[in-house]
């Protein structure tokens, strides 16, 4: 019988796909688990199914020992997984692409209306019982009919933003290091340009880009000095894809007119900067946490899982490129 280990909980759904195939050793917390549990943890493992807060490294490859097979992601970023050192012990590793592209898509869109209509600036006002009341020039901000949205990563969530951005009359302009797929393209009426005439031109700059050492501050100092001063930022891909500090500064200086994160260069911790800027809107890295998604992602683990220890091709594995 197959050992699954679970590091963190999960939905009973997915836990019953595992219990009803193998033996389960589950994690009973959401937390991401202290370093010593989790090398204790997946000892003897025959398939592990991690979390993004754990690091899947030599060392955890090591502790779970020569029976792992697979390390199943429950997320579609893998950068917490050290994909060469999985390879070397030919140990196979899965995520769950697919199953959260609306949701992602759905909290990008609420952050490009929370930052250009300066919802969180109008909710902390509300919330803070200082005197307001409506006038022609209170709060405005920008609306987004026939505004260029510039989508860096035109796959398959930044594909969803941008059909959703197309319904409230946006324009698109994308940059993908490979050519976006033709039928996406042609339905967004979708532009290719380069980094720095993307960046020039968008007014709503969204990232939708794995994090690799390639893409670890795509958007510095030098690609925030390229943006228009009414442009926003968003990103619900992964924090180290922006400078955090150089954002500050471009925010504070009005280099770009806001920005909207829903994921952190240092997660869980948020440069204190970014705290203190009205121009900001930050939400804790909610992109999938709808019930809906979270329940599809944990059963599509669970069945990589499956077929890891079955000996059958794998649902979605993760290619080392
Ligand atoms: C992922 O799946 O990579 C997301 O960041 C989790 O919401």
């Amino acid at each position: 019988m197959p050992l699954f280990v679970v590091t963190t909980r999960l939905p009973d759904s997915a836990l019953e796909l595992l219990r009803a195939e193998g033996e389960l050793r589950a994690a009973d917390v959401s937390a991401v688990l202290p370093r010593a549990e989790l090398l204790e943890l997946v000892a003897g493992a025959d398939v592990v199914v991690t979390q993004l807060g754990d690091r899947v490294d030599d060392e955890l490859l090591d502790a779970a020992g020569p029976g792992l097979r697979c390390v199943c992601n429950v997320a579609v970023g893998f950068n917490n997984i050290d994909l060469e050192a999985a390879a070397r012990r030919g140990v196979a590793v899965t995520n769950t692409p697919g199953v959260l592209d609306d949701a992602t898509a759905d909290i990008t869109l609420g952050l490009i209306l929370a930052t250009t209509r300066r919802l969180g600036e109008g909710e902390r006002l509300i919330r803070s019982g200082r005197p307001w009341h409506w006038s022609m020039d209170f709060l405005l901000g920008r609306g987004l009919r026939d505004k260029l949205l510039g989508v860096i990563g035109l796959g398959a969530i930044g594909g969803r933003v941008a059909d959703r951005a197309r319904a409230f009359g946006m324009r698109v302009a994308y940059r993908n290091r490979n050519p976006a797929p033709a039928e996406l393209v042609e339905r967004l009426g979708a532009e290719r340009l380069e980094l720095d005439e993307l960046l020039g031109r968008a007014d709503v700059l969204t990232l939708h880009t794995p994090l690799t050492e390639q893409t670890r501050h795509l958007i510095g100092a030098r690609e925030l000095g390229l943006m228009k001063p009414t442009a926003t930022l968003i990103n619900t891909a992964r924090g180290p894809v922006v400078d955090e500090a150089a954002l500050v500064k471009a925010l504070r200086d009005g280099e770009i007119a806001a920005a909207g994160l829903d994921v952190f260069e240092h997660e869980p911790e948020v440069h204190p900067g970014l705290l203190e800027l009205e121009n900001v809107v930050l939400i804790p890295h909610l992109g999938s946490a709808t019930v809906e998604t979270r329940t599809a992602m944990a059963e599509l683990a669970a069945r990589n899982a499956i077929a890891a220890a079955r000996g059958e091709p794998l649902p979605t594995p993760v290619e080392l490129s």
